[in-house]
């Protein structure tokens, strides 16, 4: 991608570090504080909760110093929301973050000019129908000493979505710090298919960082001091909910592990050793029509998957969660036998596949590279269209539409739309050349049908290099404006981002 890597102090080698000596740590459940009345004049009282974003320092790793993070109530991954659908919650999110940031940030972005304060946030819940007023756009951060109180009608179906920082251009270092936690919705139809569930569901926080000597974070930089934006980090530290190669104890038989790929840019690919077969049950939005079973299992940034794995195979022995050559943590299976009621069901919750014809509208969007000629590095717009300029997608509420990604560019970005679920029709080949040249789309192969990992309801996608990614969005939920834009966080920062509108008229 032509750019340079500043020569800096070199950071901690991980592997140097003695492995598995720490349990995998379990988010909290967040627990309401009071019962409110929810502000859609239902008259119902809904669990109130209150969020502090505040620095902490932990140890991520038994034998290295703790470690300067940014939190959601104290810990990272922040208290995972355990609800239901179809009931609301109102969470108060309160910024009490230091007035200066710690990671490196660039004024050469928009959104985070010198005339900005240093520390801004704001939430979004990733995967969330959420009204506009409590998605957390990205100009609406505040600043250290203020809060804002939103409100989740969890009026869509069962998932595990993440809720994360979404502060203009300065995003990936917010959540570099820390800031992302989890949030589960369930619902009746989920909990009679009896799925592995308390002790037996694991969730899995996986995000890859650098560290110095110290233990303390290191996020790449530019050589350029005055423009330290680099197009994308990624760590040699992989952390799982917080922990440096942890263990887990498990009892001979099946879980439930949901997993989020938290990375800033990294893609996972994730395998067993040995090599067990893998059961994916679901996607960013909820189950998959039936069971995938698979033994590579790829997730791009902002991507989840619900996996069922059995153990009962292994008693007594231990295994591993691989990303190709990185080692992310140890399972540890007990050597008694632990009975257990039931298979997993040959079907979970049926994924209607949309009909293309009930699409009022394509949009073909292009994902491009340019050249910056001032910093000499290469940039990510949406469409050749920069954040600032009008908003250009103003699809109609209730209305489906078809998004035609044409990636232009040599990379994989994960392309990832605010309130609506999705659901990807097909990939395609074709000439990036003829089409920046003459503006004609060829395609060079026939069109290929999603993973079959990819047939549930996605609110991110894969957007593979010269290639066309056709997803098909129903525009159900609230009018206003939301965003869509690159999940690699580094991109997203710097104008991989884009506003729409959902319009009533
Ligand atoms: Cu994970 Cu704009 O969000
Ligand atoms: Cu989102
Ligand atoms: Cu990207």
């Amino acid at each position: 991608m032509g750019h340079r890597v500043a020569p800096t102090t070199p950071n901690l080698d991980p592997n140097s570090l003695a492995r598995f000596v720490d349990p995998l740590p379990l988010p909290i459940i967040a627990q309401p504080v009071d019962y409110r009345p929810a502000p859609d004049h239902s008259g119902e009282r809904v669990p109130f909760y209150r969020v502090t974003m505040q620095a902490i320092r932990r140890k991520i790793h038994r034998d290295l110093p703790a470690t300067t993070l940014w939190s959601y109530g104290g810990s990272v991954p922040g208290p995972m929301f355990d609800t239901r659908s179809g009931q609301g919650v109102l969470i108060e999110w309160a910024n009490e973050l230091p007035a200066r940031h710690f990671l490196p940030i660039d004024h050469s972005l928009h959104g985070a000019e010198r005339d900005k304060p240093e520390v801004r946030a704001v939430v979004h819940l990733h995967g969330g129908k959420t009204p506009p007023e409590g998605d957390g756009y990205p100009e609406d951060w505040y600043v250290p000493g203020q809060s804002r109180t939103y409100y989740y009608p969890n009026q869509q179906e069962p998932a595990l979505l993440w809720y994360h920082d979404h502060a203009m251009g300065i995003n990936r270092l917010n959540i570099y710090a820390g800031l992302l936690g989890l949030y589960v919705i369930r619902d009746a139809v989920e909990d009679a298919l009896h799925l592995p569930s308390g002790k037996y569901e694991v969730p899995l926080v996986l995000m890859d960082r650098d560290l110095r000597p110290d233990g303390q974070l290191s996020y790449p930089v530019s050589p350029d001091p005055e423009r330290p934006w680099v197009p994308e980090a990624f760590g040699e530290a992989h952390l799982i909910n917080g922990k440096l190669f942890p263990y887990l104890d498990v009892e001979a038989r099946k879980y439930r592990i949901r997993i989020l790929n938290g990375a800033n840019g990294r893609f996972y690919r994730l395998s067993l050793s040995p090599n067990l077969d893998m059961h994916q049950i679901g996607t960013d939005q909820g189950l998959l029509p039936a069971p995938v079973t698979m033994k590579h299992l790829q997730l791009a940034p902002g991507e989840r998957a619900d996996v069922v794995i059995d153990f009962a195979e292994l008693r007594g022995t231990n295994m591993l969660l691989m990303s190709e050559a990185f080692t992310l943590m140890q399972f540890r299976v007990a050597s008694t036998p632990a009975p257990e009621e039931g298979n997993l069901p040959a079907t979970l919750r049926p994924v209607p596949r949309i009909a293309e014809s009930q699409a009022i509208l394509t949009r073909r969007l292009t994902l491009d590279e340019q050249l910056n000629m001032v910093s000499e590095s290469m940039g990510m717009l949406l469409n050749k269209t920069p954040w600032h300029m009008p908003i250009t997608e103003k699809p109609k509420l209730n209305s489906v539409e078809i998004w035609e990604l044409v990636n232009l560019t040599d990379d994989v970005h994960p392309i990832h739309l605010h309130m609506v679920r999705f659901q990807i029709l097909d990939r395609r080949r074709f000439d990036a050349f003829e089409y920046m040249t003459k503006g004609n789309l060829r395609f060079l192969g026939p069109a290929m049908a999603p993973e079959s990992n990819e047939l549930g309801w996605k609110d991110t996608a894969r957007v593979n290099a010269k290639t066309v990614t056709r997803i098909i969005v129903p525009f159900v939920g609230y009018p206003g404006r939301y965003v869509w834009h690159c999940h690699i966080l580094e991109h997203e920062d710097n104008e991989m981002m884009r506003p729409y509108e959902v319009m009533t008229t």
